[in-house]
């Protein structure tokens, strides 16, 4: 097994172990509940969401798979319905690192933990209908012309929500990561997932004012949208956020602006994996639908599936 970038030795490990913990920890309802999973089960998982931003990015920047960065890192069914996008070129170069990003994230998790390449695809749906279907739920009306995902720099809205969803699940695993090599591991992905997100809401941001064309609605008014819908579908509360919100969803309630969402104290928000799927899905974590048609890989989506974690 090759360890090259993970051959680090932990001396001081244990010096940290003893934590003075302070405040009320609620554990949150069952359906918001991380799943009993091992290590290797949660990065497993986490997989199909680097595998689905790799594509997509890579695919809406410059055309390219994950096995034309990595030959042979990937195998199973090509992405459906992916388009180049129409994006400024400051825009695309940013798109194409952020997945070359994940790309290099992916190959880490093989050079570090036993899972070994290639990895397994999950069927990925990417078609632009698809796209505007869901934004027509957001808006709650069917927009004519068909919003378009692939035009006018309106792939923001798709990257800000993959990295999203990323981010709050990394957020959710560190903590509990077993390991001093994965947990390195996990935490590394999480920080670098982290500003790939600040990066693309300051891309949005730049534009918060502007409307959405050809529609009367602005980038900010789509992004709160957005959010209002994704967080019933996920049903574990406010987790998503718009890039304007009310001034007691703003950092220490003193603003408005809102690039990066945060909690209360402006922490990460976390999400477990039945909240990812239904998010993902489209409202239910045993129906695959929506990007991933054919569901999650690895056992841990089967196992929510077989126990019907709806
Ligand atoms: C992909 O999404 C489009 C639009 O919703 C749908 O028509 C098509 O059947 C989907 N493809 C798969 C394989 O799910
Ligand atoms: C969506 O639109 C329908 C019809 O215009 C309306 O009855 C319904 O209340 C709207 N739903 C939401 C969540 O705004
Ligand atoms: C957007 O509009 C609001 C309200 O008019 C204004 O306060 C804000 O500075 C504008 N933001 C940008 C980035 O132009
Ligand atoms: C869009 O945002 C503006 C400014 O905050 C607000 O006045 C307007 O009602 C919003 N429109 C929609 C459709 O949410
Ligand atoms: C901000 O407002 C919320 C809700 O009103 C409250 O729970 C929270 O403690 C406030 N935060 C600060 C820093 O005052
Ligand atoms: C979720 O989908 C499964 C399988 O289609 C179904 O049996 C279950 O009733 C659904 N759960 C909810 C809450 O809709």
């Amino acid at each position: 097994m090759a360890t090259r970038s993970c051959s680090y030795v932990f001396l001081f490990l244990f010096a940290f172990q003893s934590a003075i913990i302070k405040g009320n920890i609620a554990l949150p309802p069952p359906q918001c509940r991380p799943e009993p999973a091992s290590t290797l089960e949660k990065i497993e998982f986490l997989l199909n969401l680097i595998v689905y931003k790799a594509e997509i990015f890579l695919r809406s920047s410059v055309g390219l798979g994950i096995n034309d960065i990595s030959p042979g890192l990937v195998q199973g069914p090509v992405p459906i319905g992916a388009t180049v996008a129409e994006l400024g070129s400051d825009i695309r170069n940013v798109i194409e690192e952020f997945g070359l990003n994940s790309v290099g994230h992916i190959r880490a998790i093989v050079d570090c933990t036993s899972l070994n390449a290639p990895i397994t695809r999950p069927q990925l749906n990417f078609s632009a209908q698809l796209f505007s279907g869901l934004i027509n739920l957001v808006v709650n009306e069917t927009l004519t012309p068909p919003f378009n995902m692939y035009a006018n720099n309106n792939f923001l809205f798709a990257a800000a929500d993959a990295s999203s969803l990323l981010r709050q699940y990394l957020a959710g695993i560190v903590p509990s990561i077993v390991g001093d090599v994965e947990r390195r591991l996990v935490a590394e992905i999480a920080l670098n997932e982290a500003a790939n997100f600040g990066a693309i809401r300051a891309l949005l941001n730049a534009r918060t004012n502007s409307t959405v064309s050809p529609y009367t609605f602005t980038v900010a008014n789509l992004t709160i949208l957005i959010a209002q819908r994704v967080n019933p579908i996920a049903g574990c509360g406010v987790k998503d956020e718009g890039l304007i919100v009310p001034l007691q969803l703003g950092a220490e309630n003193r603003t408005t602006s809102n690039v990066v969402s945060a909690d209360v104290y402006s922490l990460a928000y976390r999400r477990s994996e039945r909240e990812i799927l239904r998010v993902i899905y489209g409202g239910n974590a045993t129906k695959p639908g929506g990007f991933f048609p054919s569901g999650f890989n690895g056992e841990l989506s089967r196992r929510i599936q077989i126990l019907g974690l709806s």
